[in-house]
């Protein structure tokens, strides 16, 4: 077993035990490898590096319920890797950007308590229902009662769905919106708004629209027009009550009922935000044992107009979304945004507690975000324990600084791992 796990670490282990266990895991087979450990500077601060692969997705199955598409999101392993080692049961696990709700699910999974915070309130249509995943016969029993005739409107959406699963989209939507403007939706309804949203567009069958790009980047409607003409394609009709259903039973397929109450109790105690990272009242001092998160890249993800038909669906301002949500040029701005996050991740950190920011592969790896985010969450005040470069079909130390070699077939995480000293 390459994932060495010991009482000790289910009982959150301090810091040089952290880095200790780190340089002691051995890949998984057949390679086996051990973590190569080196010293290097970053941003003028020197930090251990440990590189090996960490997890891999056969070895550490995630749950189903995780299955939401999201732009940019890391896999489940990436956070419950860290819940592991630092965390206990009733611990806070925080994500300031929390996107599809990948760390706040897994902790919930754990049994901690959870803050979710996204600057997108599409977030959190996505993260909370999943904290009551109902019975797949409440969710047929309630289909059957949602009207399938909805008006076509005034947004023309020909080029993506057959007119007749428009209709049955446009009920689902008036239906939806209603409930929750008289307060009345329950958790079943916003299950059903959540796996929708999911199912609105894609590149197969199993979603409502013609084949387009991916479910998480929604082209225009200019856009679509065109994929039609070039695929000489015309959207067949969809049976939305039918897919919903489908979609259901895939992300309840592998919960079992200790998961469904371990998320049920997560929820009782938990907060969903929607603010900008940099700013979060709601979130008491020295309350979060633990932050897991990736925040959002440079310029390279649209959020406002991949996610313009989602905002549609949910009654939401697709333009509002664009202002808040943090979409920098060059890497002085990206970094003066992350600078103010990390004050306030530093306010909410209990003393010693962890915060694990991952920041990807970027341009190839030819930009080392590290070497901005070290000093940044030094200067904030943490220390910082670790710069860990989880990479799937390991290569050794020549490559992992990441010029060409990572490019193809690799998936590699560069998480920065800061610590709140007593
Ligand atoms: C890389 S994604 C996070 C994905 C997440 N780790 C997951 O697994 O789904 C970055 C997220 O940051 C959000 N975001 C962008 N600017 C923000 C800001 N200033 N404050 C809070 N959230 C922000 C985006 O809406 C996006 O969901």
């Amino acid at each position: 077993m390459f994932l060495k796990k010991s009482p000790i670490i289910m009982a959150g282990l301090p810091a040089s035990d952290v880095n200790a266990y780190l340089a002691g895991v051995t890949g998984p087979p057949p390679n086996e490898a051990s973590t190569e450990v080196c010293s290097r500077s970053c941003g003028g601060h020197l930090v251990p590096h440990y590189i090996n692969e960490f997890w891999t997705a056969g070895q550490r199955k995630a749950s189903s319920i995780h299955e939401i598409s999201y732009r940019a999101c890391f896999k489940p392993q990436l956070p419950r890797f860290f819940i592991d080692i630092v965390t206990k049961t009733g611990d806070t696990v925080y994500d300031p950007f929390s996107g599809r709700g990948t760390t706040v699910i897994e902790a919930g999974l754990c049994g901690r308590n959870i803050i979710a915070n996204d600057a997108n309130p599409l977030s959190e249509i996505m993260t909370r229902p999943r904290f009551f995943p109902p019975s797949i016969a409440a969710v047929e029993e309630r289909l059957k009662k949602i009207p399938c005739d909805g008006e076509a409107g005034a947004l023309d959406l020909s080029m993506f769905y057959h007119p007749e699963t428009q209709k049955e989209i446009t009920g689902l939507r008036v239906y939806l919106l209603r409930k929750r403007e008289r307060g009345t939706d329950d958790a079943i309804d916003r299950w059903i708004a959540m796996v929708a949203t999911n199912r609105l567009t894609g590149h197969s069958s199993g979603f409502f629209s013609v084949y387009t790009l991916p479910p998480n980047q929604a082209v225009s409607q200019e856009s679509q027009t065109r994929i039609n003409r070039r695929r000489k394609q015309v959207p067949e009709y969809r049976n939305t009550h039918r897919l919903i259903i489908k979609k259901t039973k895939s992300l309840l397929r592998t919960l079992t009922g200790p998961n469904v109450k371990a998320l049920n109790r997560a929820a009782e105690r938990a907060q969903f935000l929607t603010r900008d990272a940099r700013d979060t009242p709601d979130i008491a001092d020295e309350t979060v044992q633990l932050t897991v998160t990736s925040p959002p890249f440079l310029d390279i993800v649209q959020y406002r107009e991949d996610n313009w038909l989602r905002c549609w669906f949910n009654g939401l301002e697709s333009t509002t979304i664009g202002t808040t949500i943090t979409m920098s040029r060059t890497v002085e701005e990206w970094a003066a945004v992350m600078r103010d996050v990390f004050f306030e991740l530093y306010r909410v950190t209990a003393p010693g507690g962890w915060v694990a920011f991952e920041v990807g592969e970027i341009r190839k790896g030819t930009l080392r975000l590290e070497e901005y985010i070290v000093p940044l969450g030094i200067s904030a005040g943490f220390s910082c324990k670790a710069v860990m470069i989880n990479s799937q079909a390991f290569t050794k130390t020549s490559h992992i600084w990441g010029v060409d070699n990572m490019g193809c077939g690799t998936n590699t995480n560069r998480i920065i791992v800061l610590k709140k000293d007593r």
